[in-house]
């Protein structure tokens, strides 16, 4: 285990999951440094560490960031997280997911910062053959987002050969959730995650309800079937993968997921129990890039990085969420 203080940067930390990592990495007694463009995250969400607003596609202020602070690693959330808008707009998440973080990798190497943490996808499985799914599953992502993501994936393996930088590559299957302790609100541009989306409809003085995009897949309900993971078990996850690589761990890649899948119909019963109130459900047509079922096997982060789930529960996932809107 490392002794030093070690400062790190973390893009694309004002959105969902990096402000929870932030959080984390306080509470460890890390410096951070958040860079966000704000296009979807809000500064509010930011509790701690210094936070820079500006975009990771811009090569002179990264130049500036790195010669000011001395970073000991990057963790790369910043990235356009819509599937079905990548299905629509392919050329924005190769320039977003792909040019700019080969933009910050390029930095990164130019100022000598050896450790890349990576929020890669589920998504770059495509429609995978075997449940749950493993880490060995065949990569054959079908949305420009999920393609977006395992091309940097496939680039970190070439920069580790040649340059020897080290990353950490977190799959994560659904992102859950909120701050346990209700410390950090949910102030972002837009959700893109089912449960975030049913919570914010509900809080608007005009709710809409939910439609759900396919009632025919061969699952149990009709509906899509999808692994919920708590945000603040994916920042342990993350702070357990840091510490390895400032250990002089070698570069690897894990799935992050609980390994129980929820269809929709699933988790909108669930949120109709928590919060006691009847969903307004509207029939919907499949959308291009929907997977039927994803349910992760997270063995290899069990096994490798010690991480276990503390949070599984999915009542506790829309719970932690509600209050994060409120
Ligand atoms: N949320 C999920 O379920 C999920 C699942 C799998 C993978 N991921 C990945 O995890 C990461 C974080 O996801 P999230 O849910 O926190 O998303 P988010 O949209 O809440 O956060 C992303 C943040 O990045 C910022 N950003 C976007 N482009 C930027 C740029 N060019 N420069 C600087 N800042 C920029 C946004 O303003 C936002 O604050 C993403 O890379 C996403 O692809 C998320």
């Amino acid at each position: 285990m490392t002794k030093k203080k070690c400062t790190i940067l973390l893009t694309g930390g004002a959105g969902f999951v990096g402000s929870h990592v932030n959080k984390l990495l306080q509470m460890k007694g890390f410096d951070t440094i958040i860079l966000d463009n704000l296009s979807i995250g809000n500064p509010i969400a930011v509790k701690h560490g210094t936070f820079i607003q500006g975009d990771v596609g811009c090569r002179q202020q990264l130049d500036l960031l790195f010669e000011t602070y001395s970073i000991d690693a990057v963790m790369h959330f910043a990235a356009s997280i819509d599937v079905g808008e990548s299905m629509r707009k392919p050329e924005l998440y190769y320039a977003n997911n792909t040019a700019n973080t080969i933009n910050l990798l390029h930095a990164m190497i130019d100022h000598g910062v050896g450790n890349f943490v990576f929020s890669s996808t589920a998504a770059i499985y495509g429609v995978p053959e075997k449940l749950p799914v493993t880490e060995e599953a065949p990569h054959l992502p079908f949305t420009p987002y999920g393609r977006s993501k395992l091309m940097i994936e496939e680039i970190l393996r070439d920069l580790d050969r040649v340059h020897g930088l080290k990353s950490c590559c977190f799959r994560y299957f659904n992102a859950a959730g909120g701050d346990p302790e209700g410390e950090i609100k949910n102030r972002k541009v837009r959700d893109s995650n089912l449960i975030p989306i049913i919570l914010r409809d509900l809080k608007s003085p005009n709710p809409k309800g939910i439609t759900v995009y396919g009632f025919d897949y061969p699952n149990k309900d009709g509906t899509c079937i999808r692994d919920y993971v708590h945000v603040w078990d994916i920042a342990q996850a993350h702070l357990s993968g840091l510490l390895q690589l400032l250990d002089g761990g070698d570069s690897a890649q894990y799935n992050l997921g609980n390994g129980q899948g929820f269809s929709i119909l699933e988790v909108l019963d669930a949120v109709e129990r928590e919060l006691d109130l009847s969903l307004q459900v509207h029939k919907g047509d499949r959308r291009p890039g929907d997977p039927p079922i994803l349910v992760a096997d997270s063995q290899k982060a069990q096994k490798e990085l010690n991480w276990k789930a503390e949070y599984p529960d999915l009542q506790k996932m829309i719970r932690d969420a509600w209050v994060a809107l409120s």
